[in-house]
């Protein structure tokens, strides 16, 4: 089966076999193929993978869809999606509905049961802040989990789901906290200075969810028009020590304070300032309005992506003495 249409990178792919997931009366079958083929792969909406051109074993796609209301009390709200919904479609659904905190995460490419695996975040909001559990499926014991927050081991770009090894979970539902009283949240400066909040300083929910839209165009490629996986490495996370000692040597560098004495330094930053933004390895290159996204400019392979990623890492590392960490999955 072809997975080149499947993985917003664009990378060409093929998989021994992929079964998709649509409904839950599938699972326990599911778990009989995971055994029978050993290796297996677990496949959302492909915005946050690294395919190699063939893929051995079982590649379940998962293309179950639902949104429904869970429970209401007073104005809080918890709302079920399936795992296979396209992450957008249900942030903007929420949003008609005035069922309001995800707006901020708006535009995120993927599915709905992806979004917990690497715990998505963006301008001031994380997933794991509207999070109230989950459904998962263990495809090895064949058996659904009922998981709450602190069995999903959230932090900044990771979770059990992503520790685990590949082929263990599938997330079949979602629910999460939301509210019928609207509280934006403006922390993130590029937002809360958005030139659409100029004539209205107390912006709707439907006001921040666009300016997030419109954000996010202006720096970050559509996958549609040019393949990526979003940000390809975290942002690192170093001690006071390292911190003081870039500083002292860039004092414009970009970093977020930790609160436990760490500093968050903008990888972006870091790669622009090591001078790839924009640059060419073959066909793959550095975006050139968002340095953190590596972006596929036709043909590109898996092996050509690692190649510009490789000596992306090598050089901030030579230069910051940072290391990067990869945030997309790669899969064999
Ligand atoms: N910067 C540069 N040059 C660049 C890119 C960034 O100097 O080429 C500087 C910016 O000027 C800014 C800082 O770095 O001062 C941070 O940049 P930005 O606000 O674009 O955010 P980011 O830290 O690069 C993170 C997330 C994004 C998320 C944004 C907004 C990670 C790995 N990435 O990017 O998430 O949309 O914040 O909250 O945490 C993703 O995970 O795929 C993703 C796009």
């Amino acid at each position: 089966e072809d997975l080149s249409s499947f993985n917003t990178m664009g990378l060409p792919s093929r998989a021994t076999v992929l079964a998709r997931y649509g409904d839950a009366a599938q699972l326990p079958e599911l778990s009989e193929l995971a055994q029978r083929y050993g290796k297996v792969f677990v496949l959302g909406g492909g915005s946050n993978v690294i395919l190699e051109p063939h893929l051995s074993g079982l590649v379940v796609k998962v293309q179950a869809q639902g949104v429904r209301l869970l429970s209401e009390s007073d104005e809080e709200l918890v709302v079920e999606a399936q795992g296979g919904e396209n992450w957008h479609g249900f942030v903007s659904q929420c949003v008609d509905q005035g069922w309001h905190g995800l707006e901020n995460l708006a535009l995120i490419p993927g599915t709905v049961g992806a979004a917990p695996v690497q715990n998505i975040g963006a301008y001031g909001v994380e997933l794991d802040q509207r999070f109230h559990s989950l459904l998962a499926w263990n495809l090895r014991q064949g058996r659904l989990v009922e998981m709450g927050a602190a069995d999903c081991g959230f932090a900044y770009r990771d979770s059990v789901f992503k520790r685990a090894p590949a082929g263990t979970w599938l997330i079949v539902a979602l629910r999460l906290k939301l509210s019928r009283r609207w509280l934006p949240v403006l922390d993130y400066p590029a937002l809360a200075g958005h030139a659409s909040f100029k004539q209205s300083p107390a912006p709707t929910a439907r006001q921040v969810f666009e300016a997030v839209c419109d954000i996010r165009r202006s720096k970050l490629p559509d996958p549609a028009v040019l393949g990526n996986a979003g940000s390809f490495f975290k942002n690192p996370i170093v001690d006071a020590l390292a911190y003081e000692c870039i500083r002292s040597a860039h004092p414009d560098v970009v970093a977020y304070a930790q609160g436990n004495g760490a500093y968050k330094l903008a990888a972006g930053w870091l790669i622009d300032r090591a001078g790839w933004k924009g640059r060419r390895l073959g066909p793959a290159g550095v975006h050139d309005r968002q340095a953190l996204v590596l972006v596929n400019h036709g043909g590109a392979t898996a092996q050509d992506i690692r190649r510009l990623a490789d000596a992306v890492r090598e050089d901030v590392q030579r230069r910051f003495g940072v290391t990067l960490e990869q945030e997309p999955v790669s899969v064999a």
